[in-house]
């Protein structure tokens, strides 16, 4: 696996829920800061962008890591998700990272300090951030929801917002049309809703109900499974076994709409995986699984594969790479493994989908 550095192989010895917790002294260390280049430069639904791998949602929920992580290189950094009200963790362990393969388990029940504290740390970021912050927001209902798009519109430090209606462990909380409609009532901010494997099959109609309210996506979310080895019995897959699943779906969305605004997350670890989720139709990608296995630089290890990725097809810049819309489904997807683990490889009974 030689996209694992050294010492995040001697990371994998401490128990992911303890390293995920020291994660945030390690990233208080001098960071390499972003590339900088033209080249990587990307329109988001009218948001411009320095680089466009940008961090997903989950890895800092109440916006604690900012000032430190947004240093590592990110072109843009997703915080939350956030609820309305504060909620605590499932019980431990809610991590599982497998000794071999690219790919974890999680299962954390969307904790959150809710809307309010999480509000006033970003407020506390001042007008302008660094790296531009995308808000993801998590309702069990529509009245939820409403508290949460108001809030994440009135804070001047969101750029965007991320509507989480696929957390693995949650039935979808609120109709797609309800929610697209509640959102475009309430924000102007350019919204995403965020889609899970479990979508798959309403995918075309959710770009149809997206772009008529002027709202973008994301796909996906974690694949829900059911495992032994998480405290709460299931949760969600995360890593390389997503990576063919999102091709696929941005390939599908694009064919159905050229113009809703697209985010691909899933097992995307290099930046020649970026590329390739770029020229199958995603304005923009994120990365979160990659974090935990190439640690902190992982952001501007991406980027500089993703600019050479770039010379090496003669595209002179992301949105060159993007126009070329040349579906990935029918490439070989150019990961460093194959996209999908055995099935055995899923620890603890009882297995498959939840
Ligand atoms: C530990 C962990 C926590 C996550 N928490 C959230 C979350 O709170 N909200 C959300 O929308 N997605 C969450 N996700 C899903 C990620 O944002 C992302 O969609 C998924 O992990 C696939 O990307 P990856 O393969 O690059 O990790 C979480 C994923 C992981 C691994």
């Amino acid at each position: 696996m030689g996209l694992v550095p050294w010492y995040m192989r001697v990371a994998h010895f401490v128990p992911p829920d303890v390293a995920h917790s020291l994660a945030r002294y390690a990233l208080s260390a001098p960071s390499p800061g972003p590339l900088i280049d033209e080249g990587l430069e990307v329109e988001l639904a009218g948001l411009r962008l320095p680089n466009p791998i940008g961090l997903a949602a989950g890895y800092d929920k109440d916006g604690y890591l900012y000032p430190a992580f947004s240093r590592w290189g990110m072109g843009f950094y997703v915080v939350g998700s956030i609820t309305a009200f504060r909620r605590r963790p499932l019980r431990r362990p809610r991590l599982y990272r497998p000794r071999d393969g690219l790919w974890m388990l999680n299962a954390f029940g969307l904790p959150s300090e809710g809307v309010i504290s999480v509000a006033r740390r970003l407020n506390g970021l001042g007008e302008r951030p660094r790296v531009p912050i995308f808000a993801s927001l998590a309702g069990f209902s529509l009245e939820e929801f409403s508290i949460l798009i108001r809030a994440a519109d009135a804070l001047p430090q969101v750029s965007a917002i991320e509507l989480n209606i696929s957390c693995p462990l949650f039935d979808d909380p609120a109709g797609m049309e309800e929610l697209a409609e509640l959102s475009s009532s309430l924000t102007r901010k350019p919204s995403f809703i965020k889609l899970s494997p479990r979508h798959s099959r309403v995918l075309e109609e959710a770009a149809g109900i997206a772009e008529g309210h002027g709202l973008g996506i994301t796909v996906y979310n974690t694949i829900p499974v059911r495992s032994g080895a998480l405290g709460a019995g299931r949760g969600g897959m995360s890593g390389l076994p997503l990576y063919g699943m999102m091709l696929s779906a941005v390939a599908r969305i694009r064919s159905v709409s050229d113009r809703v605004p697209l985010m691909a997350v899933g097992g995307i670890f290099t930046g020649s995986q970026a590329l390739a989720a770029l020229e199958a139709g995603a304005d923009a990608v994120q990365s979160l699984t990659a974090v935990a296995f190439r640690g902190p630089l992982a952001f501007r290890a991406m980027s500089e594969e993703l600019l050479a990725a770039m010379r090496e097809r003669g595209y002179s810049s992301v949105s060159e790479a993007r126009a070329s819309r040349v579906s990935a489904v029918l490439r070989a997807p150019r990961g460093p493994r194959s996209a999908t683990p055995p099935r055995a490889a899923i620890p603890g009974p009882p297995r498959g989908p939840a």
